[in-house]
């Protein structure tokens, strides 16, 4: 059973700088909910259980998000609307951990300070600049997993011209949507690249992983890839899966791409 997710909050945002230098990107709003309260909704809906979040100290104001606002409370108590937002975090933060890395060395430096505290065999991971609408794709993959019991990780076809955006996979089978992988590789150039199926944010990893992050050396960008803690897991003989995923993904890793979501979403 999948009951606990990670989602990296520590990142500096500087793809958005000046605006992410005094509120985290997680924090915008995408339509009428934040980023993250959209993640979170998802963790709920996927029926998770204890969430790790994993901020520095750049961004404790993610922690006061969370915080209860008596005021506040005592100003709106005849907007029932507006209370029941302000209570629905609350009720995110009875499952939340916040976890401090202090220093960016990436991805797979993030998941990592979390191995003391991971309890089952595997986890959910969840990138916040990816947002997937019309359909749970978390849901998805932990029922492809609750069946397979195997690593797996949401897939999804872009052009050519920008998979040196992302972590690439191989595959050598492919049933349905479900594919093998047999090779797994971060930002590669489009002649690298071994094919035009990308990780978006949304993996089922197995603890193990943190024994391979352990031993990760600084890769693509001079950070600590998840990508290429897995490819060395996967050189070890352990199976992961991908999933060519139903929902819509919005990118909201670039300003343009953050635009175009909020367009998308309106006023939902
Ligand atoms: C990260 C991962 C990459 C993945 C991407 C999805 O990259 O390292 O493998 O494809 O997220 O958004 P980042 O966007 O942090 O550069």
């Amino acid at each position: 059973m999948i009951k606990e997710a990670i989602i990296p909050l520590a990142g500096l945002g500087t793809r958005m700088l000046p605006l992410t230098k005094v509120i985290p990107k997680e924090l915008w709003p995408l339509g009428k909910l934040s980023i993250l309260e959209r993640i979170l909704q998802e963790c709920e809906d996927a029926k998770i259980k204890k969430i790790y979040l994993i901020i520095s100290k750049r961004k404790n104001i993610i922690k006061n998000f969370f915080d209860k606002d008596f005021f506040l409370e005592k100003k709106i108590k005849n907007n029932h609307d507006l209370l029941n937002r302000l209570n629905s975090l609350s009720k995110y933060k009875k499952k939340i951990k916040f976890i401090y890395q202090n220093s960016a060395k990436g991805l797979g430096d993030a998941v990592n300070t979390c191995k003391n505290f991971i309890k089952s065999s595997h986890f959910l991971l969840i990138l916040p600049d990816d947002i997937i609408i019309n359909n749970n794709c978390s849901k998805e993959l932990i029922n492809i997993h609750n069946k397979s019991k195997a690593s797996i990780l949401a897939v999804k076809k872009v052009p050519k011209n920008i998979v040196n955006r992302y972590g690439v996979v191989g595959f050598d089978k492919k049933f349905k949507n479900i594919i093998n992988i047999n090779k797994l590789i971060e930002k590669p150039n489009i002649k690298q690249s071994p094919s035009s199926l990308v990780i978006i944010g949304r993996y089922i990893l197995s603890r193990k992983i943190f024994e391979y992050l352990s031993k990760t050396q600084k890769g693509s960008l001079g950070e600590i890839q998840i990508t290429d803690a897995m490819s060395m897991m996967l050189n070890a003989g352990q199976s992961f899966k991908g999933c060519i995923f139903k929902g819509s993904y919005l990118d909201c890793g670039t300003m343009d791409g953050y635009i175009k979501s909020f367009r998308l979403i309106g006023s939902r």
